[in-house]
């Protein structure tokens, strides 16, 4: 393996050629664009030293510079926590579409809180709460959506948020783990080595999660509000049931591009009372 590191710490950098010779040697696909990144982000030689050997011995490189771009946005993520897919940034548009004018939006299953800091930077000044059972996810989607002045909660799905968003909510994000347990070795190494099981696991057929935020989202929702969840191709019609079982009006989107599928709910808006028989209309 090219070498790039050293027992005293560096003056400088190591060459382009070299990082890119190292990250080709370790398997990296796209060994150019990773040594660019690389070299752009770190601050000094040792850092860019210690970089490459992290990649090297099989870091994802997300966690290697500290962060994974998501609709543009930086999202700073941390080892434990979940990297933010570029799959996901589809579920973000769907909401965007269902719920422009939102103004009370949640990210349930928060992770590093990618979902809820891109949903404040398209909707602007709107009322964010993030919620995660795992509080390194937490710590880290603090510093993430603490610039739009949401607040992140710890808990199990809807018993972290506060009371008071219920019958509230205009968007209920929620990115929860999917895969079945069983399949759960099919992942990626980097998934399986550096995230955790919780962010994952989704139970038998992967869909345990999903069916009690499906079961609970009703009370959370304003009338109109919407309930998104990513799923795959094969868990589609069992999703949707699970949201239509809950009485959401619900659909399924797909973007072939991302390989997304996202099922939507909506509440319902309440039946308007009808008038008094008689009563001009006005
Ligand atoms: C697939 S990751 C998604 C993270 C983030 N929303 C994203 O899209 O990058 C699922 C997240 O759900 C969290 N999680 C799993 N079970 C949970 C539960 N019962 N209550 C709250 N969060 C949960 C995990 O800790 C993990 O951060």
């Amino acid at each position: 393996m090219p070498s790039v590191s050293s027992s005293v710490p560096p003056a400088t950098p190591p060459s382009r050629d070299a990082v890119v010779a190292a990250l080709r040697t370790a398997g990296c696909v796209f060994a150019e664009d990773e040594a660019e990144l690389i070299l752009a982000t770190a601050r000094t030689p040792a850092e860019a030293t210690a970089m490459v050997e992290g990649r090297v011995a099989g870091l994802p490189l997300e966690l290697v510079v500290g962060w994974a771009g998501f609709r543009g946005l930086r999202i700073a993520v941390a080892p434990g926590v979940f990297v933010p897919r570029r799959r996901t940034e589809f579920l973000v548009e769907q909401a965007l579409e269902r719920a422009p004018g939102a103004s009370v939006v949640v990210d349930l299953c928060c992770g590093s809180g990618a979902v809820g800091a891109a949903l404040a930077a398209a909707l602007g000044d709107i009322e964010l709460h993030a919620a995660d059972i795992d509080p390194v996810a937490v710590r880290c989607a603090r510093g993430n959506i603490a610039a739009t002045g949401g607040q992140v909660h710890q808990g199990d799905l809807f018993e972290a948020l506060p009371v008071a968003l219920r019958g509230r909510v205009n968007i209920l994000a929620a990115n929860v783990p999917y895969v079945p347990s069983d399949e759960i070795g099919l992942l990626p190494q980097e998934a399986r080595d550096h995230e955790p099981m919780v962010a994952l696991d989704g139970g038998t057929d992967g869909l345990d999660v999903l069916r009690r935020v499906a079961a609970e989202a009703p009370r959370w929702l304003a009338p109109g509000g919407c309930v998104l969840v990513e799923t795959s191709r094969h868990q589609a019609p069992a999703a949707v049931e699970a949201f239509a079982r809950a009485g959401l009006a619900t659909r399924l989107a797909v973007s072939e591009e991302l390989y997304a599928h996202v099922v939507t709910g909506v509440r319902p808006q309440a039946p308007q009372a009808p008038g008094p028989a008689g009563s001009p209309a006005r």
